[in-house]
């Protein structure tokens, strides 16, 4: 079984994903930590994080067991890498990484921008998690104020709504809603009734 789910920034899509990953016994990996890395490694190695060859022979090199950086969760990593996103050679030197972990036995849950679209065209269930960019920026902001990172709400909803433009604008896998994709906009409901909701749509799945 594997269930795809997509959509952007601050949407809740990775506890989402945790949690669905969790009560169904699944792995999960959360795919953006894969772009955040290459842009960790570029910039640290002194490369442009648009920079395709370097980019693309990072990602190929991508140690799994650095993905636990604690640095890539705060919203510079996000946005550098949203950047790095861009370049179509770094998506191909990661899909296969992406591939091999969604098909494992028996299954997997994978959140991103493209899992249902590019990675995992034939995801048994897809969904486009989504809300308004003021609450994502509102819940955005909170988390990382609970971390310390001076960072005020009007720069979160900034960064989110380049974030945004950039992520469904790009030639490359842009983000968009696949057309099988269940569609939660969560601006109205808070993380249990988006876990329900994700539980029911799977369980008719399953059931089908
Ligand atoms: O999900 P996230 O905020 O951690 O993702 C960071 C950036 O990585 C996002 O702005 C775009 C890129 N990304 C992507 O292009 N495709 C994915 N499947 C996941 C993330």
């Amino acid at each position: 079984m594997i269930i795809a789910i997509d959509g952007p920034a601050a949407s809740g899509k990775g506890t989402l994903a945790k949690r669905v990953a969790q009560h169904f016994g699944l792995p999960v990996l959360d795919t953006g930590l894969l772009y955040r890395a290459v842009a960790r490694d570029l910039a640290a190695r002194g490369f442009r994080l648009d920079d395709p060859w370097a980019g693309a022979a990072l990602a190929r090199s991508l140690d799994p067991a650095t993905l636990d950086d604690p640095h890539l969760r705060g919203a510079k990593a996000g946005d550098a890498a949203s950047v790095a996103a861009k370049i179509p050679q770094v998506r191909s030197a990661l899909l296969q990484f992406q591939r091999a972990f969604a098909n494992q036995d028996p299954g997997a849950v994978l959140d991103g921008r493209d899992i249902g679209t590019v990675i995992c065209p034939n995801a048994h269930v897809k969904m486009f998690v989504t809300a308004s960019p003021e609450v994502r920026a509102r819940r955005r902001h909170a988390e990382v104020a609970a971390r310390g990172e001076p960072i005020s709400y009007e720069e979160t909803l900034a960064d989110i709504l380049v974030r945004d433009t950039r992520d469904a604008g790009r030639g490359a896998a842009p983000m968009v809603r696949a057309v099988d994709a269940h569609l939660l906009d969560t601006s109205e409901m808070d993380i249990e009734a988006v876990f329900q909701a994700a539980v029911g749509l799977i369980m008719r799945k399953i059931s089908q």
